[in-house]
Order: structure tokens, then C-alpha cells, then sequence
């Protein structure tokens, strides 16, 4: 497990959570005389302590090209800094004034068909556009003269949710560019991507092109590069937003907003570039038993989010109610403000912020959970909830820079990901890698032991237990650093769909799972998709587990088998192995399965490794009762005190009863957070 340790405050001169989020001043600057007045009352009325100004504000800070207006931003950087609020201020990319697209029409993206876009919407730039740069760099440099130094600034908030991507001529230069410095040569592409099928072969690298409907789209080595490129693209963007913003606030950090398992950028690359790591989180709760499930896919988020540095976040954006966006726009129950934004905490967010501080009056957001509502005053329910949580936050200053102690490493890894949503064969593009990621994940929750979700290529040496549902795909290097795992005495679990392609899609040769056959000691000769009505069993340990959609056919190299398919002409063959490796043990699960199988079988690797429970601080192998369903725990610590979040996230009220002297009762969806000496 890591050394839990301290680590400075996102904004190193305020040892506070920040709390707060998007404000849009310049939709208001009309009003400002009232409304931007009103606001800093209702913001410190609420306990916010932190704005995000400046998001999409291109067209109020340069109405016409090199007409810039800063007067409103002045005004607006010295009323936070005068009501002690946090400045987190944007660079204005995510979208853009009209009269740049209409002046510079290349700078709007090109969409797969080959067809280039209007000018609306936001995220609607090409990445390469040297113009759009150039107009952008000339905007963010004056930003960061002007406010470089201003006493409100905090934390520089790059863009807004990058996402997409650009196929226009330009881009398609730039990818030409990129697989010439990926591939030795064009014969070395061409084997890669494994060409001569369907006479697909290049003869000059002119003639590659980004996939697309109306052209290529079935040579999965290519998509795989335009994802890699395109993550390129946008680290390549960012460093060219930061760069003058480096130049003149050098102590500011620097973050954009992820929106967690987001397919179409690699994160964990992006994120070498960022200083800190921020995220927006919007739960689509239900109010009903359902939004268990919902928490656990909030908290795999938060714990990928974590991961991506290994230490706290931002949560860049929340609803304080409803999401605008969502088919459904339900209101938050009672008590799951408090709960979404203690979650976050729990699993390593040193900020609660939302989106949005006020309703605008116009336009799709209108509706969109708000601080202030369009009624403008305090006495709102959703305003309340924000203030009660303000003032929760205010109490735990002690929590600030924690860490989250995890000794479980779950690898969830976007190659993994684009491979899988592109495979045809096994169930056609529907092997459902995140959600099969989410039912590894769920017993740990369950159990209240930390987990970490991590890339394949990160170091496992924080690690006891490293999981790695369907590694389909295995990177360079990823084999060999499970063997080392193992030789240390890791314990190490990987499933079905694991070690087929490597990094370009081949598949590899002398039999599944490819590389890691030797840690896990199988086989692997076929693999079954089942129709959604049909089932087999695993029979282990003397009860009956349900398998379902992929069975695997495998024959032990080393391994001995557990458990044994229970039906079909595959009943009795081997369903679950163990190989020892070094002075490690690598599962291999052969089967898709339900929780009923996962709970118990990671319920008995959490023992037989002794995991530590956030809740009691013990060994699972204790044998001490277990958290209600729903209810799960966390921890933060510093290595000296231990902070631990209990949650029910149960419409209905629940006793936990879980080391702790008594039973405590909890509410529905109440945090209780307790803490103790390490
Ligand atoms: C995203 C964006 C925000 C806003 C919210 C609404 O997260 O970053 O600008 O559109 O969604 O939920
Ligand atoms: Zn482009």
C-alpha cells in the first residue's frame, strides 16, 4: 500500500476544500449594478469560497478581432478578491465568437463524413488550426498579464471538457505526421495494421487517411492510432493554452476538466501534462434502491480520477439538483446533495464545486440545478442544501491533501476500452469493458476496502491485489510487470477476453492469453458468446454460480482449476484457476459472472490477503460483520490520522455495525464521517 502523506492544498495559500463553481458573470453584465452584487452576498451566504469565471466568455472578452474588453473581468477578478472567493479562471477555447468563424472559416472541425461544421455549439474547433491557436495564444497571453498576479487567481482552468475530434485536411497532415514518428517505415504501418486484408495496403503515406463512415473503417490498427492521435492532438492543444500562462503566473496550476470513463481521450496521458487533475461528476440518481448502482459507478469515477496522478482531485463540476441534459431531470432527494459532494470527498476530491452558481435566463441550460434559481433569493431547498454543505466542509479542513490508502489496483485502460468497443466477434462491439470494470469493482465498495483504478502501465508496486478484468489488449511491457508482481507475492486476477491483440490490434500467436500465459498457467483454445437468455454455471467451493455472455474454453498450463463449468458440452471443464507464480498466486476467472460470484470470491481473496476495511481499520480476514447493502466506506489519512466516510446511499434508513464500539444508525443517504489515530 502506498505511505499515506499529505499533499499541499489545490490553492497552496487557502487549506480549505474549495467550494463553489461556474459562474457566469458576463451573461449578466447588463445587471451588473444588482445582480453581481447579489451574487457575492449569496455566495458567502452559501459558504462558497471559489468561482470558476471566464469559461465561455471568448466573445464578451474579444467582441471583434484584437477588440479586447477586460473592463468587466477587472471589475469581476477584484469583486472576488475583495469577498475573499477564489478566482478559477478560464481560458475561453471550449467555444468561440462568431466573427472568428466567419473570418477564418479553417478553424471549424471537420466531422467523419468529411463535412465542415457551422459555426455554433461549443468544442467545435479544429485542433491543428494554426489560426485558431494563434487567436487563442494572443487571448490567453493577455489573461495571464493581466490576471497572472491578481490576489482572487487560484487555479488555471484550461478549456472545458475537451472532447472530439477533427478530420479535416489539416488533420489529416498532422496524423500522417504522427504515424511517420510512431512506424519506421511504411512497410512497418502497413504490417502493423495488418493491410493486405481486403488489398488495403498503402503504398504511400499520402493515401492514409483518418477513419471514417464514408472510407475506412474496419482496419482496427488505424482507429486505434487516430485515438492515440487525437489524444496527441488535444495534449499538444493544452501545452500550447498553458504555455503563456506558465510564463506569467508560474505558481498557478493548471487543470481541464475530465469527464471520467469520456472514450475519446486517454486521460491518463492527458494527465501527464496537467498539474492537477478535475473532473465532472453528474450521477443520474434515481431516489430509489437503483442508486446503489449509480454510487458504485460514481465512486469507480472518482477512484479513476484519483488514480490518473495517484493523489486528491477537483470535482470541477456537480449538480446541486437537477441535470439539465439527462432524459430525466429528477430533483436530488433530501440528503444527496450532502452525500454526492461528501462521496467525491471521500474518495480523494479536495473541492465541491458545481455547475451551476446561477441560472442563466436563456438558452439549454436554463433548467440546469443552480445555487440561485431564477427566483434570485436563499430561500430555495437547493440553496440550503449548498449552504449546509458549506458550512459541513468548513469542519473538515483536516481532510485537505489527504491521502486515499488503497491496496487494490484495478486497471481499467482506454487502449482496452477502443479495442473492445471496435471488436467484432465475441458479442459484436457490446463486451461491455467499463461495465464488466464496474462488477470487478462492486465487492470492494461493498466490502469498504479503498481500490485504486489505474492504467496497465502504471507501477504496481503499491499494489497487493492487482486486478485486471478483460485485458484484451496488452501494451508493451505489461506482461512482464505482472510476472515481477507476482514474483514479489502479488496476488493478480484477469478474465476472460484477456492477452488476445497487441498494441496494434494483432493477435497474438501461439495461443490466449498470449503473453500472460505463463503467469496465469492457461490456455485459452476457444471462447463462447452466449445469447442473453442462456446460462451456464461455475460450480465452486460447493455452490452454483451464475456465467453468462462469454465463456471461455481453457485448459490448464500449470494452473490447478478451482471451479468447473457446471452445463453445455464444455460442464466440468475448468471455469476458475490458480497458478503459482514466484511467491504469488494469478487467478484467472474463465467466465462472465454476477455479483453473487464475484462477492464471494473476492470476499475470500480480501481475507485470505487481509485486506484492510476503511470502516473498522482491520484485516477482512477479522471475519467482522459485514456493511449493510449500499453502504460503503472510505477512508483519507495522512499517515497519522485516519478520516472515514460512511454512506448509505439507501433511500431507507440502515444500521452499520462493523467494528465500531455500537451500532450506529444512518439515515437515508447520510454520511456519517469519523475519525481516529492511525
Ligand atoms: C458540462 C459542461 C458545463 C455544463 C454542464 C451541464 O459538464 O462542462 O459547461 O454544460 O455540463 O451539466
Ligand atoms: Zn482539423
Amino acid at each position: 500500500m502506498k505511505k499515506p502523506v499529505r499533499y499541499p492544498p489545490v490553492v497552496t495559500r487557502f487549506p480549505h476544500f474549495l467550494h463553489g463553481g461556474d459562474y457566469n458573470p458576463d451573461q449578466w453584465i447588463k445587471w451588473k449594478d444588482t445582480i453581481w452584487k447579489e451574487d457575492m452576498r449569496l455566495a458567502k451566504l452559501a459558504g462558497i469560497n471559489s468561482l470558476s469565471v471566464g469559461i465561455f466568455a471568448w466573445a464578451a472578452l474579444e467582441p471583434a478581432e484584437g477588440e479586447y474588453r477586460f473592463e468587466w473581468l477587472d471589475e469581476v477578478m477584484d469583486m472576488l478578491a475583495e469577498n475573499g472567493i477564489i478566482a478559477v479562471l478560464a481560458t475561453p477555447s471550449g467555444a468561440r465568437p462568431a466573427w472568428l468563424s466567419r473570418k477564418y472559416p479553417e478553424v471549424l472541425r471537420v466531422n467523419p463524413l468529411r463535412r465542415r461544421n457551422l459555426h455554433g455549439e461549443r468544442h467545435n474547433h479544429c485542433l491543428s488550426s494554426p489560426v485558431y491557436r494563434e487567436k487563442l495564444t494572443a487571448l490567453n497571453t493577455k489573461l495571464a498579464e493581466r490576471y497572472g498576479n491578481h490576489p482572487a487567481l487560484g487555479v488555471w482552468h484550461i478549456s472545458n471538457e475537451y472532447s472530439g475530434e477533427c478530420h479535416c485536411p489539416l488533420c489529416q497532415e498532422q496524423f500522417r505526421g504522427y504515424l511517420k514518428k510512431t512506424y519506421p517505415s511504411l512497410d512497418a504501418l502497413n504490417e502493423a495494421w495488418w493491410t493486405s486484408f481486403w488489398s488495403h495496403t498503402y503504398g504511400d503515406w499520402e493515401e492514409v487517411e483518418s477513419p471514417g463512415p464514408l472510407g475506412e473503417t474496419n482496419t482496427h490498427g488505424l482507429n486505434l492510432d487516430w485515438k492515440r492521435f487525437t489524444t496527441e492532438q488535444f495534449v499538444d492543444f493544452y501545452r500550447c493554452e498553458i504555455a503563456p500562462l506558465r510564463k506569467f503566473s508560474p505558481g498557478i496550476p493548471c487543470t481541464t476538466n475530465l469527464m471520467g470513463t469520456y472514450p475519446g481521450i486517454d486521460y491518463y496521458r492527458l494527465a501527464e501534462a496537467l498539474d492537477l487533475v478535475s473532473w465532472d461528476n453528474y450521477p443520474q440518481w434515481t431516489g430509489t434502491e437503483k442508486d446503489v448502482e449509480i454510487a458504485v459507478d460514481a465512486s469507480f469515477k472518482h477512484d479513476l480520477t484519483r488514480g490518473l496522478k495517484g493523489k486528491p482531485f477537483m470535482l470541477m463540476e456537480s449538480s446541486p439538483s437537477a441535470t439539465n441534459w439527462r432524459p430525466v431531470a429528477k430533483l436530488h432527494r433530501p440528503g444527496v446533495h450532502m452525500l454526492q459532494s461528501l462521496q467525491a470527498v471521500a474518495h480523494g476530491a479536495d473541492t465541491v464545486q458545481y455547475f451551476q452558481f446561477r441560472k442563466g435566463r436563456g438558452a439549454s441550460e436554463k433548467f440546469h440545478g443552480a445555487v440561485v434559481d431564477h427566483e434570485g433569493s436563499e430561500n430555495t431547498r437547493v440553496f440550503r442544501d449548498v449552504a449546509a454543505l458549506g458550512e459541513r466542509l468548513k469542519t473538515l479542513d483536516g481532510v485537505v491533501g489527504t491521502a486515499t490508502p488503497a491496496s487494490v489496483g484495478l486497471i481499467y485502460d482506454w487502449n482496452v476500452r477502443w479495442a473492445l468497443d471496435d471488436v467484432h466477434g465475441l458479442l459484436q462491439r457490446n463486451t461491455n469493458y467499463e461495465q464488466t470494470a464496474l462488477d470487478h469493482y462492486r465487492p470492494f465498495w461493498q466490502m469498504g476496502i479503498p481500490v485504486e483504478v489505474i492504467d496497465s502501465k502504471r507501477s504496481f508496486d503499491d499494489y497487493e491485489l492487482l486486478i485486471a478484468p478483460m485485458l484484451y489488449l496488452l501494451r508493451e511491457g505489461v506482461a512482464g510487470a505482472v510476472e515481477a508482481f507476482l514474483r514479489r507475492g502479488g496476488v493478480f486476477v484477469a478474465t476472460y477476453v484477456s492477452g488476445y491483440v497487441n498494441p496494434t490490434d494483432l493477435c497474438f500467436q501461439g495461443g490466449f492469453p498470449g503473453p500472460l500465459r505463463d503467469a496465469l498457467g492457461i490456455w485459452c483454445e476457444e471462447v463462447d458468446a452466449l445469447y442473453p437468455e442462456d446460462r451456464n454455471t461455475i460450480e465452486w467451493n460447493g455452490r452454483s454460480y451464475r456465467a453468462f455472455d462469454l465463456c471461455e474454453l481453457i485448459h490448464p498450463r500449470g494452473a490447478e482449476t478451482l471451479g468447473t463449468y457446471g452445463a453445455d458440452f464444455y460442464a466440468g471443464r475448468p471455469a476458475l484457476t490458480v497458478n503459482r507464480f514466484g511467491k504469488g498466486r494469478a487467478y484467472f476467472i474463465a467466465a462472465r459472472t454476477g455479483q453473487d460470484f464475484l462477492g464471494d470470491f473476492y470476499g475470500r481473496i480480501a481475507g485470505d490477503l487481509g485486506l484492510v476495511r476503511a470502516l473498522d481499520g482491520l484485516p477482512s480476514a477479522a471475519g467482522l460483520p459485514a456493511l449493510p447493502p449500499g453502504v460503503t466506506a472510505q477512508v483519507r489519512s495522512d499517515g497519522r490520522r485516519d478520516y472515514v466516510f460512511v454512506m448509505n446511499f439507501n433511500p431507507r434508513e440502515v444500521t452499520v455495525n462493523a467494528g465500531t464500539p455500537d451500532a450506529k444508525t444512518l439515515a437515508p443517504y447520510e454520511v456519517w464521517i469519523t475519525e481516529r489515530p492511525c
